[in-house]
């Protein structure tokens, strides 16, 4: 790259340009057109690159520090007064949960990078307590798995087999909760990592994800007859694709409509050639896209989130005809790449199709577990930030908190 030697030379187009060239080289497989957002925020400008005088090159360091402070994409939003409960009895990242009545099923999940959870454990409303565990088949995915319930009957589908960054399985099953035990269904047509599942019109529609390699976005979608955890269909029928597919979107049937909000394109893989699979950093794509499917089976545009977020598929509720999204993860920092997490809760009102900024969370976290009982809303597990002022990932945790949900009518 040509060094630019004065202000002169490095007019607006030549800096656009060599930073263009920084960033595919350093990121290749960063899909730029798909980004909005990361290059209307102000990327840093390369060292190499002057300005010329000292006191504007300090001058805009400063500017770029206030632009890209370790804060970067939090928005402003309402105090809650929260309120910690009983924490579960193993940390979770990635796991997966379904609320039947007062019990909110929590599944399987990452202790550990290197350690991944076989079992179920159980949340009771009523009386705040955790209770119940018990295993999941040993062929269950054990992480970024599909899952929705008919309020007896959970279907889950695909996902990842082991930790790290192992591979997916195609395997699917059916719990039934009334007597927890576990019955085999028809294997997915592939292995998927997180695809958008749920019941809609009786049929079990999964869609989007990520591919094998755990990168490259799926957009095929799939969708099977059931009735009472069983196939009515000895296959899966091809149905129309996803506009962007992608793991970790929260997929919402509401009043015979079905919507996929927020995700990902892209996420780590597995380092070439680790026999551990160890996971290496990617750069994903994280959208605020909000995509609807109603009767005439077209996918129509909706008003996108306040901001892009992924790693919310088991993070939301539907109260008083509202999606309720708590946490998740946002674009990465522009200048450390690190992954930024969400501190907000947000609602989209379906009455009026518009979103709001309802709440600040205890602290920014992405996978979070999701349930609602008598007013309150609840999170537990996930991964919470590195303090107030660092919202890089940390810890994976246990912890249960609620708030009393206040929604905009
Ligand atoms: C939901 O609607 C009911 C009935 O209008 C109301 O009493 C309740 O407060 C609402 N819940 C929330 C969380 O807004």
């Amino acid at each position: 790259m040509a060094r630019p030697t004065g202000k002169q030379n490095c007019g607006r187009v030549v800096l656009v340009s060599c930073l263009a060239l920084l960033a595919a080289g350093l990121v290749a497989d960063f899909l730029w057109a798909s980004s909005h957002r990361f290059s209307s925020v102000g990327m840093s400008l390369p060292s190499s690159v002057t300005t010329g005088k000292d006191t504007e090159k300090k001058k805009k360091d400063k500017v770029r520090e206030r632009k890209l402070s370790a804060t970067f994409q939090d928005l402003a939003a309402p105090e809650l007064k929260w309120e910690k409960m009983t924490a579960a009895p193993v940390p979770r990242l990635d796991g997966a949960a379904i609320q039947i009545r007062n019990f909110l099923y929590v599944f399987a999940g990452y202790g550990t990078i290197d350690i991944v959870h076989s079992h179920v454990d159980i949340y009771n409303f009523v009386d705040n307590t955790w209770g119940g565990r018990f295993d999941m088949p040993k062929e269950m995915a054990h992480s970024h798995l599909g899952m929705v319930t008919d309020g007896r009957y959970i279907y889950i589908v695909t996902g990842q087999y082991g930790p790290q960054c192992r591979g997916p399985t195609a395997k699917t099953f059916v719990l039934d909760t009334d007597t927890n035990s576990w019955s085999d269904f028809v294997p997915f047509p592939v292995p998927r990592y997180a695809p958008a599942t749920q019941l809609w019109r009786g049929r079990l529609h999964v869609m989007g994800g990520s591919k094998e390699n755990r990168h490259t976005p799926g957009l095929e979608h799939w969708s099977i007859a059931v009735k009472d955890g069983k196939a009515m269909e000895k296959e899966w029928r091809s149905e129309i694709p996803i506009p962007r597919g992608g793991p970790h979107r929260a997929c919402v049937v509401v009043d015979d409509r079905l919507f996929v909000i927020g995700g990902q394109e892209g996420d780590f893989m597995a380092k070439p050639g680790s026999p551990i699979f160890k996971c290496s950093r990617r750069m994903e794509v994280v959208f605020s896209d909000v995509y609807m499917l109603d009767e005439e089976m077209k996918w129509k545009v909706m008003p996108s989130m306040p901001k892009p977020d992924s790693h919310i598929e088991f993070a939301w509720k539907v109260v008083n005809n509202s999606i309720v999204i708590v946490g998740g993860t946002t674009e990465k920092h522009p200048e450390t790449k690190k992954m930024v997490l969400v501190g907000e809760i947000f609602q989209f009102n379906l009455n009026t199709m518009k979103w709001y900024v309802i709440g600040k969370l205890p602290y920014r976290v992405k996978t979070t577990l999701v349930g609602y009982w008598e007013g309150q809303l609840y999170f537990t597990s996930g991964q919470r930030d590195k303090g107030p002022d660092d919202p890089a990932p940390r810890k994976v945790m246990a912890e249960m908190w609620r708030t009393k949900l206040i929604l905009n009518p």
